[in-house]
């Protein structure tokens, strides 16, 4: 992916910092993804009291884009800390993951960012070796 991609992505993942409903954990975390057609489709965590319910930000991204049709991905940026101060990497969670593997390729890449200039990427292969699939 370019550079300037990769920026555009961490960037719309840190704004969603800003919409995070987290006020049982105060752990925000943005997710920015980008299809297949260049279209990128954001998400934030939203918390629920019963906890159960609570949504990932990744989730929240994926739900959003194949809720509109879209089920070819590139990339995903992922930003998190509490209170939404980034100080860590924050990898997607297994959950995530398994909802990542139902609809991305192997080499689906997870930018997990600090800043715009500070993150790796890793492969969704990577990160979900021997996934479950039917
Ligand atoms: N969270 C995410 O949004 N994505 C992850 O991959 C890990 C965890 C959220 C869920 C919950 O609202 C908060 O972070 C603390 O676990």
């Amino acid at each position: 992916m370019e550079k300037i991609l990769i920026e555009k992505l961490i960037k719309k993942a840190i704004e969603m910092l800003n919409f995070s409903y987290a006020p049982y954990s105060n752990f925000h975390v943005g997710a920015a993804l980008l299809t297949s057609e260049g279209k990128i489709y954001t998400g934030c965590n939203i918390e629920n009291a019963a906890y159960g319910p609570s949504n990932c930000a990744e989730r929240t991204a994926i739900f959003k884009a194949v809720s509109e049709g879209k089920k070819e991905f590139e990339a995903i940026a992922i930003v998190g800390g509490k209170n939404g101060k980034i100080e860590n990497f924050c990898p997607p969670c297994g959950v995530c993951r398994q909802v990542l593997a139902e609809f991305c390729k192997k080499d689906f890449e997870i930018v997990l960012a600090k800043s715009t200039n500070e993150y790796k990427i890793m492969t969704l292969e990577q990160l979900l070796p021997e996934s479950f699939s039917l």
